[in-house]
């Protein structure tokens, strides 16, 4: 191998390598935290330290007992609202990219209020009524 086919392969695996991390934190940016939550036995309530809004507007919460994920945001006005991570088509599971619910099936789309924003999906998502009680967010999934 000539030594500058050598410095060519070298310096594209290293190039290729260094991408790695830098595409790793392009997959988190606009994706919410998520954390697993589940209710106190005899209890529909999920409780969601408010703490963990710290540093996002929006939490994903995974609950063994609703079968999708919640996505739990933080409103500008300071209240909060939880919509189920299933999309109102045909039941896929919806990824957060930004500001946007987009389900990879048939390419449904929906705003952070469970509006559609673009069908095939006609109906809004599925939401729970949640509030601030004791420094937590409650989330009412009965
Ligand atoms: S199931 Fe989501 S677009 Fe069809």
């Amino acid at each position: 191998m000539e030594r500058r086919d050598f410095l060519l392969t070298g310096c594209r695996a290293c190039a290729a390598l260094a991408a790695i991390p830098a595409l790793a934190a392009l997959e988190g940016c606009g994706s919410a935290k998520a954390i697993t939550v589940e209710p106190p036995p005899g209890s529909n309530m999920l409780n969601i330290p408010m703490t963990d809004f710290a540093e996002q507007n929006a939490v994903r919460v995974n609950t063994k007992e609703l079968g999708s994920d919640l996505l739990v945001v933080k409103e500008a006005d300071g209240s909060y609202k939880a919509l189920l991570l299933k999309c109102t088509h045909k039941g896929g599971p919806l990824k957060q990219e930004g500001q946007v619910l987009h389900c990879a099936w048939h390419g449904s789309e929906f705003d952070l209020e469970g509006q559609v924003t673009n069908g095939p999906a006609t109906s809004p998502l599925k939401s729970f009524p949640a509030s601030v009680v004791n420094g937590q967010v409650q989330v009412n999934i009965g």
